[in-house]
C-alpha cells in the first residue's frame, strides 16, 4: 500500500506510563532535559512550545517542564506560554526562559540584566527554599550553571523566593500547592540538565517525585514487552522487511520484530559499496551466528555509485541514497511475496534533528536518510519501533532482548555510509583511499584497547590537497582527517583524548600505507558546534 512520507510511521508508543512533557522553547539543551527525566525513570517527550493541544493532551502529561530558549519574553514575536500548561492542573517547572515566561504571565517582572550571567554560579537557599521539596537534600549553597541575559526582577504574586545567586536575586522561585491557588509551579534560572550543575539530577528528581508525586514506572527494558505487543497489533499477518545496516539500531529492531512476529520477518543487508573494509562479510557472519532470522544480502554497489556520480552536495547524497535503498528493498520484496511494512532503526534524535513534525520550529541540520530522505512513491508502510528511544536506551533494549555485546556495542555507522565521509564527489578511487585510511585508524585504536571508550572513530577523506615531501620528491596529495568522539547518545559529543603516541602511529601508517595521502589531521571539535560526521 502506498503512503505519503508525511504519514506518521507505525511506532509502538510508550504510552500507559506516567509521562512528562518538556516544551521546547529553542534551547540547545532541551533534549538533555528529556534525557535526565528518563534517566530518573519517568517517560518523557519533547514537544514544540506551540504543539497542538490535542497532541499534548494525547500524552496525558503528569507534569510540564518548560525549557530555556534564546528569546526575551518582552520581544513582540517571542514564544508564549500555551494556555494548556496552566489549564492542565499539573505541576510545572520552568527553566531559564521557561521561568521568565511563567513570571511574565503570572504577574511578575522580567527585565534585561545589566550583567549577562554565563557559567558557574552558586545558589544560596532562602529559609523557604530550605523547606521546599524542590531543593530537598541539596547542599546550601549549591553550584549551578547559568546562561541568561534576562532575569526576574519581581516574582509573581503568591511565589516565594527559594534561592538567590550573585547576579540573579530570584535564581529559584516557587508556589507550593498549599499556597492558595492550585498546583505547584516552580521556576529556576539555572540549567539543571547540564553536568555543570552537579545536583541537577537530584533537583529534577525532586520535581518529579516530591513535587509531582510520580512513581518512576519507565525503563528502556520495560519498553520491550509493550513494543512486542504493539508490533503484533500493527502488523497482524502481514510480512515485514527490515533493512539491517550492521549497526545496533537496526539489529535491535530486527531482534524485537523477530520476537514479535517470527518468520513474518525478512532481513536484508544491502552492500552499497559504501561500507568499511571487510564490513559486509563481518556483518553477515556476526548476524548469521547470533540471530536466527531470515537474512539475505543484496549486492548493489554499482547502482549506488551510478546514483552518486557527480554529486557533491551532502543533502543530495543523502536523498539519493535514501531513495535507492527503498528501490532495492522494493525489488527484494518482490522476491519474497507481498510485503506491507518496512522496518527501520530510526531513533528519537534522528526524529528531533531531522525536523519532522515533532520539532517543527527547529532548524534542519541533516536529513538522516532513514527519516527524511524517503521517496514519496514508496510502496511500504514504515514501522519504526525505536522512534521514541535514545541510542543508549536502544542498547539497553538490545541487551534485554539477549543480543550479544559484540552487536549491542558496535560503533554507530551512518546509513549513507562512506558517502558522507568522502567530502565532495564519491568515486571508486576515493572510496578505496578512505577505506584503507579508516581501517588503519580502527586497527590502531583496537590495538590500543580504546574502541569501547570511544563512541565513534573514523577517517574522512577531505577535498583539500596539500604539499608534502616524500623521499626527495615533492608531493601534492590528499589530507585525511581522523575523528574520534566520546558521547552518550550522539546528540552532543566531545573529541576523544587519544594518547599522542597512538595518534602518531595512526598518522604514520596512513601516510606510509595509503597512496595519495600525505597529511593527517585530528579533528578536535566538539558537537555542537560541529556535528560528528563531516557531512
Ligand atoms: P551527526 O553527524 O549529525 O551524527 O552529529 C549523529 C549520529 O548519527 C549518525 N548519522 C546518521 N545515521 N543516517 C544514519 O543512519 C544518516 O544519514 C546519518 N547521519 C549521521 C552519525 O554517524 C552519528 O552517530
Amino acid at each position: 500500500m502506498a503512503q505519503p512520507p508525511e504519514a506518521p510511521p507505525a511506532a509502538p508508543h510508550p504510552s500507559g506510563h506516567e509521562t512528562v512533557v518538556v516544551l521546547d522553547f529553542g534551547s540547545q539543551t532541551s533534549q538533555l532535559i528529556v534525557r535526565r527525566v528518563r534517566e530518573a525513570g519517568v517517560y518523557c517527550e519533547l514537544l514544540p512550545w506551540d504543539a497542538p493541544d490535542a497532541q499534548v493532551a494525547a500524552l496525558a502529561p503528569r507534569a510540564f517542564i518548560l525549557s530555556g530558549g534564546p528569546a526575551s519574553v518582552y520581544e513582540t514575536d517571542a514564544p508564549t506560554l500555551p494556555p494548556f500548561v496552566l489549564d492542565a492542573g499539573v505541576p510545572v517547572l520552568g527553566i531559564c526562559y521557561g521561568m521568565q515566561l511563567l513570571a511574565h504571565d503570572l504577574g511578575g517582572q522580567v527585565a534585561p540584566s545589566t550583567h549577562r550571567e554565563y557559567g558557574p554560579a552558586a545558589v544560596d537557599q532562602t529559609t523557604v527554599g530550605r523547606e521546599s521539596p524542590l531543593l530537598a537534600e541539596l547542599p546550601d549553597p549549591f553550584p549551578v550553571w547559568m546562561s541568561h541575559g534576562d532575569r526576574i526582577e519581581a516574582p509573581p504574586p503568591g511565589f516565594a523566593v527559594l534561592g538567590t545567586s550573585a547576579n540573579a536575586p530570584f535564581a529559584a522561585m516557587g508556589r507550593a500547592a498549599n499556597a492558595g491557588a492550585g498546583v505547584p509551579i516552580y521556576g529556576i534560572q539555572f540549567h539543571p540538565e547540564v553536568v555543570h550543575t552537579p545536583q541537577g539530577a537530584r533537583l529534577l528528581a525532586n520535581f518529579l517525585f516530591r513535587v509531582a508525586g510520580l512513581r518512576g514506572d519507565w525503563s528502556p527494558a520495560s519498553f520491550v514487552e509493550e513494543a512486542v505487543t504493539g508490533v503484533r497489533d500493527t502488523v497482524g499477518q502481514e510480512r515485514v522487511l527490515c533493512g539491517l545496516s550492521g549497526g545496533v539500531d537496526s539489529a535491535v529492531v530486527a531482534a524485537l520484530l523477530h520476537r514479535a512476529i517470527g518468520d513474518q520477518l525478512t532481513c536484508i543487508f544491502v552492500d552499497t559499496g559504501l561500507l568499511r573494509e571487510g564490513e559486509a562479510d563481518q556483518v553477515m557472519e556476526t548476524f548469521g551466528r547470533h540471530m536466527q532470522v531470515d537474512l539475505r544480502i543484496v549486492e548493489a554497489a554499482g547502482r549506488f555509485m551510478d546514483r552518486l556520480a557527480g554529486v557533491s552536495d551532502p543533502e543530495e547524497k543523502r536523498k539519493r541514497i535514501g531513495a535507492e535503498f527503498i528501490r532495492v528493498f522494493e525489488e527484494a520484496a518482490r522476491g519474497i511475496g507481498p510485503v506491507a511494512f518496512l522496518a527501520q532503526g530510526t531513533l528519537y534524535p534522528d526524529v528531533i534533528e531531522s525536523s519532522t513534525p515533532e520539532r517543527k520550529a527547529a532548524v534542519r541540520i541533516k536529513t538522516h536518510h532513514n527519516v527524511g530522505g524517503l521517496p514519496a512513491d514508496m510502496q511500504f508502510r514504515l514501522i519504526e519501533p525505536l522512534r521514541y528511544l535514545f541510542k543508549d536506551e536502544a542498547r539497553a533494549v538490545g541487551s534485554a532482548l539477549g543480543l550479544p555485546d559484540e552487536i549491542v556495542w558496535r560503533q554507530p555507522f551512518p546509513g549513507p555510509g562512506l558517502a558522507v565521509r568522502v567530502l565532495g564527489p564519491v568515486t571508486a578511487e576515493r572510496l578505496v583511499t578512505l577505506r584503507r585510511a579508516d581501517a588503519i585508524m580502527r586497527e590502531e585504536l583496537r590495538a590500543a584497547g580504546l574502541e569501547r571508550a570511544i563512541w565513534q572513530s573514523f577517517a574522512v577523506l577531505t577535498n583539500v590537497q596539500s604539499v608534502g615531501v616524500m623521499g626527495d620528491f615533492r608531493t601534492y596529495a590528499h589530507a585525511v582527517a581522523i575523528r574520534a568522539v566520546t558521547s552518550v547518545d550522539g546528540m552532543t559529543a566531545d573529541w576523544a583524548r587519544i594518547p599522542y603516541d597512538v595518534l602518531g602511529r595512526i598518522s604514520n601508517r596512513i601516510v606510509n600505507e595509503v597512496p595519495g595521502v600525505n597529511r593527517v589531521v585530528y579533528d578536535i571539535t566538539s558537537k555542537p558546534p560541529a556535528t560528528i560526521e563531516w557531512e
